[in-house]
This record gives structure tokens, sequence and C-alpha cells, in this order.
């Protein structure tokens, strides 16, 4: 028997009720895929069409009308130290500065740890992400848009979680920044076991970044379309990668999905052959050519498309 993937969706819905007057919404629904782990996945859609809402339920933090979501082999319910969340709006607690934001969650993590051990681990990762010299001492509401995000950054790192959540982490950072911290992230995570899910909007950062890339449609119901294989050799460095062979050939199926397809495809099962519910696997051929059926992690329905 096939051991069970890290992480399994399984056919999740948002519905939320009809306000006076008007009709029920569906945001998606069928959204079903697997994570192996250590896995780096990056989701890719238009906004709006529920990928927070997707971080949050497999946070614990929201709730699926329908589905399931289970890690390691037990069903997400509830936040837990396993998983780390870079939010979208990079919410932290107001009242206590930044490196007490950070040391917060490491003192949850590590109970048994002295404060010496905690200050120090905390301030390897805040020194990642340049907040320090005193930076670390301000409260949120005296740092700035990006140096809040690198706060959270920070802390979603410094726990060390089996999983990753990043909502556009990099969003608001100047792209300097951006690059360092993104080298640091691919860094940390291939050091460790860690597997990371994260939603971007730049299609240049998840072919950076991921080993797959998860590809939505336009809501309302919308759903996990496609999977695009990033079969790109590592370590992959921001100057040299667009010299990849292969590298404009999943730029431009991106791309081509979210100008064309994601609205084509929306709302129905159009584009998905067999008619289940898991993404089709995507392997922008390399050579241009051949149409072999590929093997992809977390996928049953396997296409290889040459374009
Ligand atoms: N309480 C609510 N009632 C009705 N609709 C809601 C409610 N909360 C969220 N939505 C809808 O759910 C959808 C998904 O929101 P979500 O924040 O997950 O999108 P997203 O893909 O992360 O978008 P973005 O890229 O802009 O961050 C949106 O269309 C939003 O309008
Ligand atoms: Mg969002």
């Amino acid at each position: 028997m096939e051991p069970r993937p890290f992480l399994e969706i399984d056919g999740l819905a948002k519905r939320f009720p009809a306000p006076a007057g008007g009709a029920p919404l569906t945001v998606f629904e069928k959204v079903s895929f697997d994570i192996a782990k250590g896995e780096f996945v990056c989701i890719i859609g238009h906004s709006g069409c529920g990928k927070s809402t997707i971080l949050n339920i497999l946070a614990g933090l929201d709730e699926a009308s329908e589905g399931a979501v289970i890690m390691d082999g037990t069903e997400v319910s509830g936040p837990s130290l396993d998983r780390g969340v870079v939010f979208q709006n990079y919410s932290l607690l107001p009242w206590l500065s930044a490196l007490k934001n950070v040391t917060f969650g490491v003192r949850a993590r590590h109970p048994d740890w002295s404060k010496e051990q905690v200050l120090e681990h905390s301030y390897k990762y805040l020194e990642m992400v340049g907040l320090t010299q005193g930076a670390e001492m301000r409260k949120p509401s005296q740092l700035s848009g990006g140096m809040r995000q690198r706060v959270s950054i920070a802390r979603a790192f410094a726990i060390q979680p089996k999983l990753l959540l990043l909502d556009e982490p990099f969003g608001a950072l100047d792209a300097l920044t951006r690059g360092t911290i993104q080298d640091e992230l691919i860094r940390v995570w291939s050091g460790s076991d860690q597997t990371v899910f994260m939603i971007t909007h730049d299609v240049d950062e998840a072919i950076l970044l991921a080993d797959r890339i998860l590809l939505m449609t336009n809501g309302p119901y919308a759903r996990v379309a496609e999977s695009v294989v990033v079969d790109i050799p590592r370590p992959r460095n921001r100057a040299e990668i667009v010299h990849q062979p292969g590298y404009y050939e999943i730029r431009n199926h991106l791309v081509d999905f979210l100008a064309v397809r994601s609205r084509e495809m929306a709302g129905s099962d159009k584009g998905n052959p067999s008619g289940m519910n898991r993404p089709v696997t995507v392997r922008p051929a390399l050579d241009g050519g051949e149409e072999d059926p590929v093997e992809g992690p977390g996928t049953d329905n396997v296409f290889s498309i040459a374009r």
C-alpha cells in the first residue's frame, strides 16, 4: 500500500448563505489535492477565488463547508504549532514588541527552554529578516508595512512548524528585501523536512521557489484545475533560472492560465476530462515535443502538455 501523503485536502468547499434578498455564494468547491512531505507548493489564482480561505482552512482557523484536511493522518481541527502561518495582512499582536511577537511562539513551542535559549533562537530569525539593532523593540504600530511583514515571517519560521502556510508573504517588501528573504526561505526549507504551501501573485516567484504550482480557476465555483510541475533543478538562482530549459514554457503556461483558461474553465468541470476532482498534472514539456505521460506527485490523472 502506498504511504499516505503528508497533507490530504479532500473535497473542500466554502459556501456562504444567501444574504437578505440575494443568492447563496459558493466561493469554491471540489478542491482536492495532496502535498508530499517536504514539498514546496505555490498556489496562484485571481483575486477573490478563495486562496486565503483555503490557507486558513489548512491552518485550522476557518472551517470548510464541506470536505476535510488531513495532516499526518489526523484531521485538522483548530490551530496548532505544527502549522505556522504568515497572514496576508501580517497580523501581529499589537501590544507586544516585534521581539515579543516572536518569542511568544517560541516559548509556546519549547516550554522547557531557558529565557536565554528562547531569546537566542528568536534573534536568529529576526536577524534573518534584518530586524535587529533596536527595530525589534518597537511595537507593530511603530513599524512600516514591510517591517511588520518581516516580523510575521520571523514569527512563523521561528516555531519551525512541520507545515509553513504563507499568504503572499513578500507582497509588501521592496524587490531587494524580497529577494533576500526568498533566499532565506529556500535555505531554511531545504535544510529541513518542512512542507510549504504558499500563495503568490507573482509567477516568477512561484517558478523560482516551488516544486509544484497549483492553479485555481476564477470564482464563484472556483476549483484547483491544474498542478504544474516545476522540474527545474535546484539550487535555483534568480539570475540564472530564466536561462534554464523549460523556464519559459512553464512561465507561458502560467500566464496563459491566468489570462485565458482561469476564466474559460471557471464554474465548471471543463478541462478536467476525467471528471475527477483532482487537478490535472501538467509538465510544460522541456523538449517542446513529447507527450509521454509523466508521474506527478499527489495526482491521479496525469497529462503532459507540449506547448
Ligand atoms: N463573510 C463572507 N460572506 C460572503 N462572502 C465572503 C465572506 N468572506 C469572504 N467572502 C468571499 O470569499 C471569496 C474568497 O476570499 P479570499 O480572501 O479567500 O480570496 P483570495 O483568493 O485570497 O483573494 P486575494 O488574492 O484578493 O487575496 C471572496 O470572493 C470574498 O468576497
Ligand atoms: Mg488572499
